[in-house]
C-alpha cells in the first residue's frame, strides 16, 4: 500500500503521516494492507524521518511535477496542499493557482493514471457563509463568501465529476476550524482561535480580535486526522451519491475557550489575552457558520471531541515543549 500526501508537511500532513506510520496499515477498498511507502509532497521539505515516508519537493501547481506523483503504485491520494484562507484572499492569483489549478493538475493526473485510485479532498466549512440559517444541515446550499471557499467548492464538484466518470474513488470531508494548531500562526484568518489557547500556554501574549461571544465550529487535530482515515477507509457505497460530506465539531465561543484556558491554565494564562476588536476580522467572522448538525456524518461513524476541555488537554498532552509559565 502506497499513499500519496500533498500538502504532507504542513500541519495536519504531518500529524497524518504518523497516525498512518502508527497503525502500520491502511485500506483503501482492498482490505488492511501494510503501508509501503508514504510519499509526503509539499512544497517544503517534511520532518518526519521514517524509512517508509519519502519527501518529494514540488509544486501542485506545476502540472508536470503533479502529474509525476501519480504512478499506479499509489493507492490512496490525500490532498491536502492548499493556501489556507488569509492568505488565499490577499494574494488572489497564488489562491486560483494552488487551491484551485493544483487540485485540477492532481485530478487529471489520476485520471491519466487509470487505475482509478481512492483519493480524500480536504475541504473547509469556509464553503458556508454569509446569510446562513442558524444551523446549518446536511441539505444547507453552500454560499462561500471568500476566494478560498470557493476555490474549496469547486474542487469538491470536481471530485465529484471526476468519481462520476469513474477515474478516482473520490471523497471529500469539510473540516472544522482545527483548534488548537501548534507553532507559529499561519495565514488562516481563524487563527485567533488557536493563538488565545497556545500563545498563553506557552507564556505568551495573545490577541482576541472578536466579541468573546462570537461562537466558531472546531475540532482537535487528533480528531481531524483520525476522521480522515475513517473517510479513506470507508467503503465506496457507504457515501452513496454524494461524494461530500460535513464533519462533526463541537460550537465553542470564545469565552468557552477561556474558560478552558483558565481551567488548564489558571488566572495567569487568561490574564495573557487581550481582548483589541479587529472591524476586518469581525465583519469576515460574522459571515462564517458556527453551528452545524451533521447527521450524515454521524450515520457515517465520524466522531468530534466530546469537549473543548478535551482539545485543550490533548494540545497539552501532545506539545510538552511548548507550555511554560507565564514570563
Ligand atoms: N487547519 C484548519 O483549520 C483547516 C480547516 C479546514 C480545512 N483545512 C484544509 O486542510 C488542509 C491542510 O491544512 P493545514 O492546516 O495542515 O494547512 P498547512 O498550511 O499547515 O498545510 C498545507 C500545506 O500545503 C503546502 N502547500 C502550499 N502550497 C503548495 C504548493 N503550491 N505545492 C505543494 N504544497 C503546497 C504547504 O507548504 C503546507 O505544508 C488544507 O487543504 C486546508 O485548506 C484546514
Amino acid at each position: 500500500m502506497n499513499i500519496l500526501i500533498t500538502g504532507g508537511a504542513g500541519f495536519l500532513g504531518q500529524q497524518l503521516i504518523r497516525a498512518l506510520l502508527d497503525r502500520g496499515s491502511l485500506d483503501a477498498g482492498a482490505g488492511a494492507q501494510p503501508i509501503g511507502q508514504i510519499v509526503c509532497f509539499d512544497q517544503v521539505e517534511g520532518a518526519i524521518v521514517d524509512s517508509r515516508v519519502r519527501n518529494v519537493a514540488g509544486s501542485i501547481a506545476d502540472p508536470a511535477t503533479t502529474s509525476a506523483l501519480v504512478g499506479p503504485g499509489i493507492q490512496a491520494i490525500v490532498h491536502l496542499a492548499a493556501v489556507v484562507s488569509g492568505t488565499a484572499e490577499a494574494d488572489f492569483e497564488l489562491g486560483m493557482r494552488v487551491n484551485l489549478d493544483g487540485t485540477r493538475h492532481l485530478l487529471e493526473a489520476c485520471r491519466l493514471a487509470g487505475h482509478r485510485p481512492r483519493l480524500l479532498f480536504s475541504s473547509s466549512i469556509a464553503v458556508f457563509g454569509g446569510d446562513l440559517p442558524p444551523v446549518v444541515t446536511d441539505e444547507t446550499t453552500p454560499t462561500p463568501q471568500g476566494s478560498y471557499g470557493i476555490q474549496k467548492l469547486i474542487g469538491e464538484l470536481l471530485v465529484q465529476d471526476y468519481h462520476r466518470k469513474g477515474f478516482i474513488d473520490g471523497r471529500a470531508v469539510r473540516v472544522p476550524t482545527v483548534v488548537v494548531r501548534p507553532g507559529t500562526p499561519n495565514g488562516a484568518a481563524s487563527g485567533f482561535a488557536s493563538g488565545i489557547i497556545r500563545e498563553p500556554l506557552a507564556g505568551l501574549p495573545a490577541v482576541l480580535p472578536v466579541d468573546p461571544a462570537t461562537e466558531m465550529w472546531v475540532a482537535s487535530p487528533r480528531a481531524v486526522v483520525r476522521m480522515f482515515l475513517r473517510a479513506i477507509e470507508l467503503p465506496e457505497t457507504a457515501w452513496g451519491w454524494h461524494r461530500c460530506v460535513n464533519l462533526p465539531g463541537l460550537v465553542a465561543s470564545m469565552n468557552e475557550e477561556l474558560a478552558a484556558l483558565r481551567r488548564v491554565g489558571g488566572a495567569a494564562a487568561t490574564a495573557l489575552v487581550r481582548q483589541e476588536p479587529d472591524p476586518r476580522v469581525i465583519a469576515l467572522v460574522r459571515t462564517w457558520a458556527a453551528r452545524f448538525e451533521t447527521r450524515r456524518a454521524l450515520a457515517m461513524g465520524f466522531t468530534a471531541d466530546a469537549s473543548f476541555d478535551d482539545i485543550v488537554q490533548a494540545y497539552v498532552e501532545d506539545n510538552p515543549a511548548a507550555i511554560r509559565p507565564p514570563a
